[in-house]
This record gives C-alpha cells, structure tokens and sequence, in this order.
C-alpha cells in the first residue's frame, strides 16, 4: 500500500474557540483526517508567548483536547498530541533559530500586532514563535498544513527555513504546502461585521463559542448587525448579511448563491433565525460530547499518551537526521 502524505496541524489551547475556528480549522481537519497521516496538535508551547494563568492552562489544553475528540478526529487513525510532551519541537526550534534571522521575524504581522496588544510582555518567544511553528510543521515531513489565513506568513516562512536548510547541509526537510478551507475561513463579529469574529472580543454578543447553548446562539443571531435595506445578499456594501451568508452557506455546506436564493424574498428576522438554528445544530452535540469526555480525565490522558508516543517516534528521525548533518557527535547510548 502507498503511504499517505503527511498532513500537520495544530491550535493554541488559550481559550474557548469561536464558530469562526471551527469553521475555519476543525472541520477541515475532520474533512482532511483520513485523506493523510494527519498529525494534529496543541501548540501549548506556543501559548505561553502571551501570559497564562497555569491553571487556566492546563484546562484549556484539556477542553481543546476534547473538543478535538467531539468534533470527530479520530485519536487511531490520526496522531492527537501535546506540542509540550514531545521535547523534538524545542529542540529542532532551536537549530532553526540558527539560520533564521531576525528581521525575518521582526517584520512578521502577527508579531507586530501581538506586541501592541501586550505592550507590557514583548518576550523573545513572541517573537520566535514563528520558529517553534516552523519546527511543529517541519519534524514531521509534512506535506499539507491547513492553516486560517492569518497564519500564512508564518508558514512562508516555514517553507523558506526548509529551503534554507535543504540548500546549506543537503535534502532534509520536506518543503510544505498550505491548505487554507474556502469556506467559512472568514467569520465575522455578529456585531462589528468589519472586524474578524474573536474570542476576545469584549462584547460577547459579537461572537458564537463553541461552549454556548442552544439559546444564547438563537439570541446572538438575533441581535446581529445588520442594515436598513432589506436584501439578503451577499455584498461588500452589506457586512452583516454578507457574514450570516457566508456562515450559513458554511454551516450547511452550500454556495453563497444557493443560500440567497432560499432567502430570497424573506425578511431579515426569519433569516437570522434561521442562521441561528443552522449554528446550533452543528455547536449543540459537539459541546454536549465535549462535555461528556471532559468528565473522564483518564481517557483524556491517555489519548495524548498515545498520541506524544507515536509524534515522537517520527519527530526522532528528524531530529537526529537534523543533528547529523549539522555535524553534532551522534550520541552512541541510548
Ligand atoms: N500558530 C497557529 C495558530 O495560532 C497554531 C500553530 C502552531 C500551528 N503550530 C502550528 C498551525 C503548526 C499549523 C501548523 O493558528
């Protein structure tokens, strides 16, 4: 049989995620999981670039876990783990950082936008972690990366270190491609249709999380923005109505035109309802089946036992392939 190409991806568990990352990200990685070896991630390591409160740390790395598990990926057939249980992501961190330079990474978006919000703690891992997230991708010899939009820079990158390096000490790395979901990959806030949907958004009603009920989601929807004509049409002149468009068409699984041609001629009211409850179907059962795993921690545990023992065992290969050609003694005991 011929070996499926690998597939990478990986989330930060810093807090409930939106409708927006499901879309955008878990759903995808369920869509994808059984086309590759998919090796999915919490990037915990990544997460501790902004402050945490450790407890809150841990829970949301347990939360994230299962949520992945609730939303159908598979820990037997893909690879579910721990960035931080596997030590290969540091140290490949670290031999990437050797031949990256900072300007390389001065001028990255994320890095700009994330040291204005966090004035105060503008760390050197803020910094590095497009480097860490190299490291992630480039352990595994992956070949596909879906990845939201935002992160594009950060996987340019990834590709020119693997170029970088290939060239410098010979054929090592894989050069990866992203993937980046045409649907749903940009939701808007519900009440700032201009701005991405965040779960940082001070005024909860501008965003759906995936912890939310039945209720508070038909509420949301009914207090979204929307505008005084009294079109449902997908326009640039229309933000609102665009964005419940774009997440309806995503929730159901159809085009933007099909969705407009079944509102067409209703009223705005019946529409938002009706998004609403396109929402809520697909939030309900997973936050129902998160919440039922949560209560078993053991279960919990040993999935990303099992999943940090078999990233590792790929992860090791590269690393010492890696520490090889940059010319460190192999170590000769185990
Ligand atoms: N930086 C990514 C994000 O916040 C998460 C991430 C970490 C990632 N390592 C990765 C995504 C490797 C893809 C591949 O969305």
């Amino acid at each position: 049989m011929e070996e499926k190409k690998i597939l990478f991806s990986a989330i930060q568990p810093s807090g409930i995620l939106t409708i927006g990352n499901y879309l955008g990200a878990l759903r995808n990685f369920k869509k994808l999981q059984s086309d590759y070896q998919s090796i999915f991630s919490l990037a915990d390591l990544h997460t501790l670039t902004v402050k945490q409160e450790p407890a809150n740390l841990r829970k949301n790395t347990y939360e994230l876990t299962a949520l992945y598990l609730a939303c159908g990926i598979d820990p037997n057939e893909s690879i579910l783990f721990a960035q931080s249980h596997v030590s290969a992501h540091t140290e490949l961190a670290w031999i990437l950082n050797t031949i990256c330079y900072p300007g390389e990474l001065s001028r990255m978006t994320q890095f700009k936008d994330k040291s204005k919000k966090h004035e105060d703690n503008i760390n050197m891992g803020l910094m590095d972690y497009p480097v860490l997230m190299a490291a992630d991708i480039l352990l595994y010899q992956t070949e596909l990366v879906p990845i939201g939009a935002d992160q594009k820079q950060h996987l340019e990158l990834a590709r020119d270190l693997a170029i970088r390096f290939n060239n410098r000490y010979g054929e090592t790395f894989k050069v990866p491609e992203g993937y980046i979901g045409k649907n749903g990959a940009r939701v808007m806030s519900l009440t700032e249709p201009e701005k991405k949907m965040s779960k940082s958004d001070a005024n909860e009603n501008g965003f759906i999380s995936m912890n939310d009920d039945k209720d508070t989601i038909i509420r949301k929807f009914k207090r979204a923005v929307t505008d005084s004509d009294n079109k449902i049409v997908f326009d640039e002149s229309k933000p609102g109505i665009s964005n419940l468009l774009t997440i309806y068409s995503a929730c159901k699984d159809i085009t933007i035109e099909q969705a407009e041609k079944e509102f067409e001629g209703k009223m705005y009211g019946e529409f938002k309802l009706k998004v609403g409850e396109a929402v809520a179907d697909i939030v309900e059962p997973i936050r129902l089946e998160k919440e039922r795993l949560l209560a078993n921690k053991d279960y919990i545990d040993e999935v990303l036992k099992n999943g940090a023992e078999r990233a590792e065992r790929i992860a090791y290969k590269t690393v010492n392939k890696v520490y090889k050609k940059v010319g460190l003694v192999p170590r000769k005991w185990n």
